[in-house]
């Protein structure tokens, strides 16, 4: 009786093997196992005739039974493993790590992040350093060490979101010629590129626009020195036959002040498109591009500089102004728009 089921369980052995054999995919494999291996299997259904024997012939038979479970779910791991290998090989006979990838869908940088730092770029070239600050400003640096106090007129255009009494998203980028000047002594020479915030909404206005703010501060900076600074600046960044006019005006923390217009880079100064009238220049020629002027005194008195003992220029630009006018945009919109269409043409 042992005898018999012995063989029986040997004889299952060559048997799985051909079975095996004939398993070409994943699914044969498993069939081949169910009917060797499962529970209800061959091998399952012959070892639950082991309980009949004799308990002088179980241990041999159930040893028996043992080491064919042993040698038939090795053959069976082993064809696993083979399948496996044969269908990776599969994928790597076609897969061709030469062929070239998906090209990666890349962006572009934003018109007014390239314009700024072209600026920056020219400006460093002539030796000033670049400077950052807070956007959430206090009074203070935004207009009263500016020579800006409480209830002075010229605030009014400059109306913006209050956190608090004191605390404001800054109107313009010139606080950082007050913090500048709060941290260091002159010589000094600065630029400050960021974002500003105004109650403004309209064709050519948005609440956050950017500017890059200029200060220079020496024992015998003059006017001169301002507008040779600012002509090659212009020159640099709208070409060498730009014609630069300087315009007096006035601002609280500067003495004299001028405002600059460069010539109209649409109609090259003509003020015509051909027959139509140029609407960047609005038929004069000229086109504003920035505010300057001289460090006024009462600005180095509020940073504490020794009164007397140092001139300076400042001026500050409207960097979405200089990109239309580089490239040619006629709707200030277009930069806050995010149409894909528009951004790509700086690719
Ligand atoms: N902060 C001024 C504005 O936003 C621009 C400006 C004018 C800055 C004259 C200056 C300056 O530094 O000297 O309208």
């Amino acid at each position: 009786m042992a005898n018999d089921i012995i063989r029986k369980l040997e004889s299952l052995v060559p048997e799985l093997t051909e079975a095996l054999g004939q398993a070409s995919s994943l699914e044969e494999l498993e069939a081949a196992r169910v009917r060797f291996l499962g529970r209800k299997g061959l091998l399952a259904d012959l070892m639950s005739g082991l309980t009949a024997l004799g308990p002088d012939e179980r241990p041999a038979a159930g040893k028996a039974a043992n080491q064919v479970k042993a040698a038939m779910t090795a053959l069976w791991e082993e064809r696993l493993q083979a399948l496996k290998d044969r269908a990776q090989e599969q994928v790597l006979s076609v897969f061709d790590p030469s062929m070239p990838s998906w090209a990666p869908d890349l962006g572009s940088l934003h018109p007014v992040t390239r314009v700024t730092r072209e600026i920056c770029t020219v400006f460093m070239g002539l030796g000033f350093e670049v400077v950052s600050g807070p956007e959430v400003e206090n009074d203070f640096h935004n207009f009263e060490a500016l020579n800006l106090p409480p209830e002075h007129p010229a605030r009014d255009m400059q109306d913006t979101l209050y956190i608090s009494d004191s605390i404001l998203l800054r109107t313009h980028t010139s606080p950082l010629q007050v913090r500048t000047m709060l941290a260091r002594k002159p010589p000094l020479g600065v630029i400050a590129p960021g974002k500003v915030y105004r109650r403004d909404s309209d064709l050519t206005h948005t609440p956050m626009f950017h500017q890059v703010e200029g200060l220079l501060v020496d024992r015998c900076v003059t006017l001169a020195d301002l507008r040779g600074t600012l002509t090659a600046f212009v020159r640099t960044v709208f070409g060498h036959d730009t014609k630069v006019r300087f315009r007096p005006s006035f601002f609280p923390f500067t003495e004299p002040s001028a405002e600059v217009d460069i010539s109209c880079v649409i109609c090259g100064g003509k003020g015509r498109l051909g027959q139509e009238p140029c609407r960047v220049c609005k038929e004069t020629g000229w086109v504003e591009i920035l505010g300057c002027g001289m460090v006024d005194p009462a600005v180095f008195h509020k940073v504490g500089y020794e009164d007397g003992a140092y001139t300076g220029f400042a001026f500050g630009l409207g960097v979405e102004r200089i990109a239309m006018l580089k490239y040619g945009i006629g709707d200030l919109r277009m930069f806050f728009e995010n149409d894909l269409r528009f951004l790509r043409q700086f690719a």
